[in-house]
């Protein structure tokens, strides 16, 4: 092994990412590489999960500046009318097939930690980060969807438990990342003798990390190890929200933290053309696979009496997360006021994104950069 050709890698810093470029507002498009996006319903849209589709979004976002292409991690659909999400791109591939295809814009894995070994993805990881030149990142989920996780032949680990296994995972990638030696890896979950990993990713000390977790145990795991804590919360919400997560980071593990928000944007000439189109999606929502989603959350019709259907709503346009709605002015404010409470950024998605993120570059971006949020 000539150690000197291993090492090869670390030859930017992670800050040189750019997830930490100077925007004040930071831009990602979410949910691209999954059908229905965030959108769970039959209102007609462009939107396919074609790679001719993907390739023109994530061109789209990078010739406008957006800092990352943030996918969804997922193994099987949500069943219902649409089977939600059932056609989706695996996301370390699709990672690696846009860091080719595209220039300065950052471009995620979503990894189900429990799926894939540290020693396989942390490769994986250095690989995709080589070819995107520094500018991987990765989206750490724990596997909350239990069907999907039994997929891979094992039980669904206790919520807390999981973000154990989550850390020990990353304490291990870590040490893959950064260790310039063999070493051997002794936890409750792993054992490996003689472990090592070259090249090492281009970015020191790792690639960018995002979490969302927002249990005490999520947040505990995003402040102790990842770059953004991903949340979506009543504006209100937000200020002490913030302030806790950046002061556990900062106190207890010595480290920075930033929090973005996730949210669909319905943007259209006037807001009586937006609202409307919002009211489509609602009036041919997938219901019951709004339902398959509350029976795995828990969450019981009987309990909620008549506000189920206003969560299943919530999640028919828009995953759970906020719907900026209106107009370019509105859609811009809306964006200003979670700036305002927070948030250093927003993932989001479209009902048709290759062609409502080319009108969002055209009517949206200018008004963000009148009002400072983007320069
Ligand atoms: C923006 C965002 C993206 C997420 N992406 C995924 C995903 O792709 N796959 C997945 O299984 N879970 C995903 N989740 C769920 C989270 O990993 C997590 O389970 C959830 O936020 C609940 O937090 P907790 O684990 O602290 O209870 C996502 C959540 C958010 C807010």
């Amino acid at each position: 092994m000539h150690e000197a050709e291993g090492l090869l890698g670390k030859t930017k810093s992670i800050r040189e990412n750019p997830l930490f470029n100077d925007q004040k507002f930071k831009l990602g498009v979410f949910s691209a590489n999954c059908s229905g996006g965030l959108i769970m319903s039959d209102a007609p849209t462009g939107f396919r999960v074609t790679w001719d589709q993907q390739l023109e979004i994530a061109r789209t976002a990078d010739r406008l500046g957006l800092e990352a292409m943030v996918p969804v991690g997922r193994w099987i659909g949500f069943g219902g009318n649409t089977n939600f999400n059932g056609v989706c791109f695996e996301t370390y591939t699709w990672a690696a097939g846009l860091a080719q295809a595209t220039e300065n814009i950052g471009v995620f894995t979503t990894t189900h930690l429990p799926t894939v070994h540290p020693v396989v993805a942390a490769k994986m990881a250095a690989t995709i980060d080589h070819i995107s030149g520094g500018r991987f990142g990765m989206n750490l989920v724990m596997g909350w969807f239990t069907p999907e996780m039994e997929l891979f032949g094992s039980e669904q680990l206790e919520h807390d438990r999981r973000y154990a296994f989550g850390q020990e995972w990353l304490d291990f990638a870590n040490q893959l990342w950064n260790d310039p030696g063999t070493f051997d890896f002794s936890g409750e979950f792993f054992q490996a003798k003689g472990a090592s990993s070259y090249p090492k990713p281009v970015q020191d000390p790792r690639p960018a990390l995002i979490n969302a977790g927002a249990s005490e145990a999520g947040q505990e795991f995003s402040a102790r190890n990842v770059d953004i804590n991903l949340i979506a919360l009543p504006t209100e919400e937000v200020p002490a929200y913030v302030k806790k997560i950046k002061n556990l980071a900062n106190t207890k593990y010595e480290r920075d933290i930033d929090v973005w928000t996730y949210c669909l944007v319905i943007c259209r000439e006037t807001e009586k053309e937006a609202k409307a189109a919002y009211q489509a999606i609602i009036d041919a929502g997938d219901w019951p696979g709004a339902q398959n989603i509350m029976d795995v959350l828990g969450v019981q019709s009987q309990s909620f009496g008549t506000q189920i259907k206003k969560f299943q709503e919530r999640f028919i346009a828009g995953w759970g997360g906020p719907t900026l709605m209106g107009t370019p002015e509105q859609v811009t404010e809306q964006f200003a006021e979670l700036s305002e409470a927070g948030m250093s950024g927003a993932i989001f998605g479209f009902h048709d994104y290759a062609t409502e993120l080319k009108d969002f570059g055209h009517e949206v971006l200018p008004l963000m950069r009148r009002h400072g949020l983007r320069h």
